[in-house]
């Protein structure tokens, strides 16, 4: 059975987008930016990925980019969606036309700490311990049904940076898997 083609949506630095394509199980056929001078943009370059980047302020709203954007998925032939680190909402147009097939990843244990910052925030209220959502997106912000959680400790002695690389190390492993399995991919190498 052909494999589903997959995007992944991006705004910043792209580590996870990265850790994404290095599993050689899976291929990305397209990556979505709304940030031109994104550095996720340089290594879809680099691997030849195919890119779509487009700025908000160029469209008249919402509605019009994402028009924009659904062109882009149709013409290679996307049916998953999996967000990485890309920082907007998702308005109609796309939860209409990819119901059940748009994923997000969120740097916390959701509900709590959604939004932005979500890894500063759990540090700054002392939490014994955060971690990683991977869960369906809707309308709201980092709130659809989860798919699957992984806690991260926060040890006494850890600095917010010792931390991030924590939560990243961990969302890195955890994002490929989850992909696979939804996509139903059978794991190449492990
Ligand atoms: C990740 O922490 C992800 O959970 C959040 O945005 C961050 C993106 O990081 N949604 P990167 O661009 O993949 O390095």
């Amino acid at each position: 059975m052909a494999k589903p083609n997959i995007s992944i949506f991006a705004s910043g630095r792209g580590s996870n987008f990265k850790a994404i394509i290095a599993d050689q199980s899976l291929t990305c056929q397209l990556l979505v930016s709304d940030n031109p001078t994104a550095p996720v943009i340089e290594i879809a370059k680099k691997h030849h990925i195919p890119t779509f980047t487009f700025e908000p302020k160029q469209y008249a709203d919402k509605a019009s980019y994402e028009q924009a954007i659904l062109a882009a998925l149709k013409k290679y032939e996307i049916e998953w969606i999996f967000l990485a680190g890309y920082m907007r909402m998702i308005g109609p147009n796309l939860l209409n036309e990819y119901t059940g097939k748009i994923v997000n990843i969120h740097p916390s244990l959701s509900p709590a700490f959604p939004g932005k910052d979500a890894i500063t925030r759990a540090y700054k209220a002392r939490s014994e311990q955060t971690g990683v959502t991977i869960h369906y997106v809707d309308e709201g912000m980092d709130t659809g049904p989860i798919i699957c959680q992984q806690p991260v400790p926060i040890h006494e002695q850890d600095t917010l940076e010792t931390l991030q690389t924590r939560i990243q190390k961990t969302e890195h492993q955890l994002y490929p898997k989850v992909i696979k399995e939804l996509i139903n991919v059978k794991t190449l190498v492990e």
